[in-house]
Order: structure tokens, then sequence, then C-alpha cells
């Protein structure tokens, strides 16, 4: 009896849960979580956060235990990932079949992983690499491929490789989507990795930044990097482009004709907005691109030459602070959360254009409330600048350079900034917060309007149990307990 009360009621909830969640999100819209940041949300909050947003698909940049501990049960759509620098292993057979088996066979149960995708490397041709990755790609596919179908799972699961959008273009006597080709040097090579993809019915995945196409470039006509229209579209046999995301995807889809792929399925794999670290990065920027972005995709909007339904993973979930910044300082600002978790900015996920915001993460831990600043007292100042590099070199300064967030503070916050972020970054232990006598302890929070000088989270207490559930399955679950 005491069973059945309960079993009806968990599925009452569940369905009542369904419905709202049917309404919260874009269907089909997916995140990517990258994990490169010096304090990490729990995986179990981050999950809990993907369920409170409607969020049914994540994508993944390895196989991460805890992760995919959290995702287990969860019921959300995954694509791990193998970095690219397990590439080499993978060209061989054996190592691919440990692989599929540790990482995806592992989790295939009910009640497991919803594994959809497995990408294999992350933007491998892009050509800073050098073309490090050119010869091991391929093979690497597949390998895991063909492992996933001898483990009887390839119906199910697909392997696909994540390229950056420099994989094709339109030729400069051309600049037309419809002349798109694949990248004249590496064309016989993506000729073959298509050919595999289809004959293995998986998609094509290219990541997609309207941002890059800014940044890169003053001349760009700023307006083309958003959803809102343009005074000039670009007329291309007759159709109108007003916007450079379906620019760039129609011209991959004339790239897969041309190779006599035409109809080849299309996950973009990553496209956002970040907002720091740049001129154009900014909340304001990233709510105007993903106010256009979102409600096309709840309409099914497409792109000229693919009218209907795109599957899209935004990028990305959360701010990771120690990313790589050789592409830009904006790296580190992609989140469409902060790194403890906090929305950024009103986004409706829905894509009704709602003034809405995004529920953050339950139940984060904080450092106590204390800062790190600049010793005004301080005497010898001729260290000063070596303290501040030391501190940017260690912990993510990023928020102060130009057209940034903390780009208008005066010298001394600078290094007050800087010594603060080293500070955190070292979780507030009090030896980080010498600097040669520049520095000393506040407990006063000396932000300023534009310019958050951080607390750190306490990722050892961060966890997304809350207290009013735990409370509630108590209290449920105690009648069943006793009746035992
Ligand atoms: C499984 O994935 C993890 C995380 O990406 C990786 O470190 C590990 O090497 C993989 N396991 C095997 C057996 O390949
Ligand atoms: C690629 O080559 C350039 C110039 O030779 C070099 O600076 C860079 O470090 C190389 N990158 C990689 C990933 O090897
Ligand atoms: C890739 O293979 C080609 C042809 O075998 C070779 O010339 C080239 O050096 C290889 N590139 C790398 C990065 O190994
Ligand atoms: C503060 O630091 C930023 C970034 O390093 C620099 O552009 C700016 O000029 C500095 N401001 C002062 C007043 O030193
Ligand atoms: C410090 O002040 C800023 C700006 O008012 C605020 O956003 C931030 O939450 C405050 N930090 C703490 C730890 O209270």
């Amino acid at each position: 009896m005491g069973v059945m009360v309960i079993m009806g009621k968990g599925w009452f909830f569940r369905w009542v849960m369904m419905i709202g969640v049917m309404g919260w999100c874009v269907a089909g819209l997916g995140v990517n979580w990258g994990t490169q940041a010096t304090h990490q949300l729990r995986a179990d909050t981050v999950v809990e956060m993907l369920k409170d947003n409607g969020i049914q698909k994540v994508k993944l940049f390895d196989a991460d235990e805890s992760s995919m501990s959290a995702l287990s049960g969860s019921g959300i759509e995954v694509m791990v990932a193998i970095p690219n620098n397990q590439l080499a292993e993978m060209n061989d057979y054996d190592r691919a079949l440990q692989w599929v088996k540790k990482n995806v066979t592992r989790y295939n149960f009910r009640g497991g992983v919803n594994i959809k995708y497995v990408a294999v490397g992350n933007e491998p041709f892009l050509k800073s690499y050098n073309g490090s990755f050119l010869n091991i790609t391929l093979p690497a596919l597949q390998n895991i491929q063909n492992a996933l179908n001898d483990a009887g799972l390839g119906d199910s699961i697909k392997a696909t490789v994540p390229l950056n959008a420099d994989v094709y273009e339109s030729p400069p006597n051309s600049p037309v989507p419809s002349a798109g080709i694949f990248r004249p040097d590496i064309s016989d090579l993506m000729t073959q990795i298509v050919q595999f993809l289809a004959k293995n019915k998986a998609p094509f995945t290219v990541n997609i930044y309207p941002f890059l196409s800014l940044y890169g470039n003053d001349n760009f006509p700023f307006d083309y990097a958003f959803f809102d229209g343009v005074a000039n579209p670009i007329i291309d046999n007759g159709v109108s482009y007003t916007n450079v995301f379906d620019a760039n995807f129609d011209t991959l889809v004339s790239a897969l004709k041309k190779v006599g792929y035409g109809n080849m399925p299309v996950l973009v794999g990553e496209v956002g907005w970040p907002t720091d670290g740049d001129k154009n990065a900014n909340v304001g920027n990233a709510f105007r691109f993903y106010n256009g972005l979102l409600p096309r995709l709840a309409m099914n909007k497409g792109t000229p030459l693919r009218p209907g339904f795109i599957e899209v993973y935004l990028f990305g979930l959360i701010d990771e602070d120690a990313k790589n910044i050789a592409p830009g300082n904006f790296e580190r600002h992609w989140g469409i959360f902060g790194y403890d978790g906090k929305p950024k900015f009103p986004m409706d996920l829905s894509g009704k254009g709602q003034k809405k915001v995004l529920v953050g993460a339950q139940n984060v831990h904080y450092l106590e409330p204390n800062w790190c600043m600049f010793n005004p007292d301080a005497q010898d100042l001729s260290k000063l600048a070596d303290n501040i590099n030391y501190a940017c070199t260690l912990a993510d300064c990023t928020a102060l350079g130009y057209g940034s967030s903390c780009n208008n503070l005066d010298a001394n916050g600078n290094a007050s900034y800087a010594f603060n972020m080293y500070y955190q970054t070292q979780d507030q232990n009090y030896m980080a917060c010498n600097f040669e006598g520049l520095a000393r302890l506040t407990t006063s929070n000396i932000s300023t309007p534009t310019c958050n000088f951080i607390v750190q989270i306490n990722p050892s207490l961060s966890s997304s149990l809350r207290p009013q559930i735990v409370a509630f399955l108590f209290v449920t679950l105690l009648p069943f307990i006793l009746f035992l």
C-alpha cells in the first residue's frame, strides 16, 4: 500500500515536471558543458541546473567520470568527447575499443547515461594547430564508429567530428553561400570524412561564431553578426542573407552539396556570444544575439538552404577561468551562467522572447566574504608591476583589458583586481595576499558598479542537495520507512 502511494506520487510529479519542461526550452536545444575552471560547481549541481532550465541535451569535451555519473538517470541526451590529445591513441583500433567500452558501453543501461554522439576531437583542423591532427582524425573517427558498431551501439550512437567553420569557405571571387567549398588544402580529407559520416548515418558537426567574424575584422558590418536585420543584405541567387549565421551555415550546405552530400544532417556544435574580455563582448550584445537566435530556433526557421529544425548546442554553460586565452581574452567569458552558476542576463530559452531569467545553480557555497586589495600604505612601489604580472599569470585578469568590464579602474584598482583574483584562486589562503607587502586583506566589498571583485565558490561544499527536496523526500518516505 505504502509503496503504491509513493509510486503514484512520483509519477504524478514527473508528469507535471515534464509538462513544465516542455514549455521552458526550445525543443532539442543543447548546451556545451566545459570544465576548464579553477573552481568548479559540483557536477550534480550543474545537472540540476540543466533540468531546472529544461535543457535536454548536453555536449561534453571529454567523458569525465563525475559529469557522467551526475548525468546518469537524468535522461539528458549526451555528446561525449575524445579530446584532440587522445586522437593519436585512437588510431589503434584496440585502444578505440577500450575507449568505447570504458566511456560508452559502461553507461549504456536503463538509468545510465543517454549517450547519443561521440565527438572525435574538437576543431582538429584549425589552422593554428599547423596540421598536427590532419592525419590522425579520420582514422580515429573510423575506429570509434567501428568500435561502436562492433559493440552493437552503432544504430543509436554516432561518432562525429566537431569542426571549426574554417574548414569551408567561399572563394574570394564569389563570396556568396552558394559558392561554398571545402578549404582547398583539406578538401580531399573533408570529402573522405563526409563519405564516412554518410555511410554511418552520422551528422556533420560545425561550430559557428558570428562573434569571431566581428572580432577578426573591424570592417565587418556589425549588425550582420545579429539577427534583427541589416541595411544591405547579401543577395545570392535571389536569396537575401541578413545575418552571418545563415550565410555561414549555407556555405557549408553548399560545400556538402558539391561533394555529393547536399542532404547530410548538420549539427551546430557550438554557437554563442561572450560577455567580457573584448569591446564587443558584453551582456548587451550577448542578450541581443540570443534574443535573435532562440526565437528563430523555436520557430524552426532554419536557413534559406535548410529551412526547418536545426540541432544546436549553445556555447557555453558556465564561464571557465582556466581556458587558454590565445584566441582572445573573451575565451573565459562564454557562459550563459557566471563561474558561480548565476545567470548573467535575461534569456528566454523557450524562444518566445519573454523577459525571463534562467534558473541559477542552487545551494552554491562561497568562500568567506574576504577580499585582497592593494595596500595604500605601501612605500616601495618598484615591484608593483612584477607582482601584478605574477598574479595575472596564475589567475584570470581578462576583465581588465581594453573594452572589458574592469577597464575603467585606476592604477590602484588594477592592482587590487589582480591581487584579489589571485587570492580567490588560491582559496583565500592568507599567504596569497601579501605580494611583498603591496597587498592587504579587507572584509568590505571593493567591487565597483561595473567591475565585480569576486569571492570564489567553495567547491568542496557546493552541493545540489536542496534542503527542501531532502525534507520533502524524508517526509514522503517516512511512513514507508516506519511501515518497513
Ligand atoms: C575515458 O574517458 C576519460 C575522460 O575523457 C579518459 O581520460 C580515459 O582515457 C578514457 N578511458 C579509456 C579506457 O580510454
Ligand atoms: C604553429 O606554428 C606557429 C609558427 O611556426 C607557432 O608559433 C605555433 O606555436 C604552432 N602551433 C602549434 C599548436 O604547434
Ligand atoms: C601527414 O601525412 C602526410 C602524407 O603521408 C605527410 O607528408 C605529413 O608530414 C603528415 N603530417 C603530419 C603532421 O604528420
Ligand atoms: C589598468 O590595467 C589595464 C589593463 O592592463 C590597462 O589598460 C590600464 O591602462 C590600467 N590603468 C591604469 C590607470 O594604470
Ligand atoms: C559585491 O558587490 C557587487 C556589486 O555591488 C555584487 O554584485 C556582489 O554580489 C558583491 N559580492 C558579495 C560577496 O557580496
